[in-house]
């Protein structure tokens, strides 16, 4: 295969090389472009044809429907690994073995507490804050409780923010939680595994002994894992590329919760449990809301299908779909809006419009369902999409740091009004 491609502009060609990933993913590298050809850029809306990095972390093939972290298939980590081992991997880049995983554990939980003034900071919300807004905030607001810089040449200081970060970011998505609910913050029991202390942290009641469902954290784990990291995606370009002026961890971070927020990217699965709530109470009629996606007239879309990268399924939403049936049945819980979603599915795989655009289900469109029979609230989605995807952040930004990747900077093409005179307000 050709390792050089030839682009010729104004009678000149210039020659790029072509770079091949492990999974031999093609790319032209047009580092050089601009000095050969004088000036001329690229125009990619949306980077959709543009690779920003090369990363060894997450391996997706959105054609074949294959999703891999450190080269381990998405089905198999669901399956057989937690949470905990999975995000060790994406940040470090192998699975740990049993010492460092409970070094890693025992680390976390050291961590774990958060200064008191941070509850100064969560009173003053309202309690109509939405949680990723809080959430966003109070990431953030740690910065002035921890040092603001990491030397990332650094290894042990590289350590130490990352595990702080994993240990208090589960705390204060609980207190997001707890405030809009107007109940006592809980620091949580060090004596449980990870997953298990979030749930206590957002569940426990102060008068009544903490319990829980095994089915329960299971199904939390599994959730957490399928969010752990997915390549390129708007809230991880946009945690790369604020960390990429050298803004420290928790500030990546916190941008990236905002860029999650969105009901295009993370927000999707809070839209999704709306829609099919808004579709039961109209009746249950999925036909008249297939009919208002496909009308070009009407803002309305189908939250949870389409994906920019998976055109053939999301194996996320393949593993999610068995979930939700099961958690479902463990709890003996019946839900109709699950119901509801499979309808919509079903006519949209047989349905031209989809089919020809590629349009499936993605990670958001079943998840929400296992949230709500979970007792998550439905303004917490996306707060517990952010929980899993915080490894990958970290990872993403790790390796950001330790590539020395330049600032990003993209170019533009200028579209606006040529070189005019001042006039002074009097004149206009
Ligand atoms: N319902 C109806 N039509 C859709 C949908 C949808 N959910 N998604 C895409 N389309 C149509 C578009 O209107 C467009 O049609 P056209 O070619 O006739 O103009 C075509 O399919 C291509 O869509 P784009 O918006 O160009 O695709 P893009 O890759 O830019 O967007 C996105 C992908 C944002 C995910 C989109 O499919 C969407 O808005 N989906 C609904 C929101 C959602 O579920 N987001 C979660 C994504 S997963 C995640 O971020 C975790």
């Amino acid at each position: 295969m050709a390792d050089k491609a030839t682009l010729t502009i104004d009678g000149q060609s210039i020659e790029f090389p072509v770079i091949t990933g492990s999974e031999n993913e093609r790319a032209i590298n047009i580092k050089t472009l601009r000095g050969a050809s004088g000036g001329v850029t690229t125009i990619d809306p949306g980077y959709k044809n543009t690779g920003s990095c090369e990363s060894a972390i997450t391996f997706l093939d959105g054609e074949k429907g294959i999703l891999r972290y450190r080269g381990y298939a998405i089905e198999d980590l669901a399956e057989k690994a937690d949470f905990l081992e999975v995000a060790y991997s994406l940040i470090f880049g192998e699975l740990p073995t049993a010492d460092q995983l409970e070094k890693f554990h025992a680390d976390i939980k050291a961590e774990s507490h958060v200064d008191e003034d941070m509850k100064k900071i969560l009173d003053g919300f309202p309690k109509s804050a939405h949680p990723m807004g809080v959430l966003s905030a109070l990431t953030s607001a740690l910065i002035a409780f921890n040092p603001n810089t990491v030397n990332v040449d650094s290894e042990e200081e590289m350590y130490s923010a990352i595990v702080k970060l994993l240990a208090k970011f589960p705390v204060l998505a609980a207190w997001a939680m707890r405030k809009k609910k107007s109940q006592p913050l809980d620091y949580g029991d060090n004596s449980l595994g990870y997953v298990e202390n979030l749930h206590k942290m957002m569940f426990a009641k102060p008068n009544e002994e903490y319990k829980v469902d095994r089915a329960v954290i299971d199904a939390l784990d599994k959730l957490l894992i399928l969010h752990a990291d997915h390549e390129q995606n708007c809230s991880t370009s946009t945690v790369r590329i604020v960390g990429s002026s050298h803004a420290g961890l928790f500030a990546s971070i916190s941008a990236g919760i905002s860029a999650l927020w969105g009901p295009l990217h993370g927000g999707a699965n809070q839209a999704v449990i709306e829609m099919l709530e808004a579709i039961k109470e109209d009746g249950g009629d999925t036909k008249k809301y297939m009919a208002k996606a496909k009308d070009k007239a009407d803002p309305f879309r189908l939250m949870g299908f389409g994906h920019r990268v998976y055109k053939n399924f999301d194996p996320r939403a393949r593993i999610i779909k068995v979930a939700a049936d099961d958690v479902l049945g463990q709890l003996g819980i019946e839900d109709p809006v699950l119901e509801i979603a499979k309808g919509l599915e079903k006519e949209a795989l047989s349905d031209p419009y989809f089919v020809d655009r590629k349009l499936y289900p993605n990670v958001d469109f079943y998840s929400g369902i296992i949230y709500r029979a979970l007792g998550i609230p439905v303004e917490m989605f996306t707060v517990m999409f952010a929980l899993g995807r915080l490894p990958g952040w970290i990872a993403q930004w790790k390796e950001m740091r330790e590539r020395k990747e330049p600032i990003g900077r993209p170019r533009q093409i200028y579209i606006g009004e040529n070189l005019r005179d001042f006039k002074a307000v009097s004149d206009r």
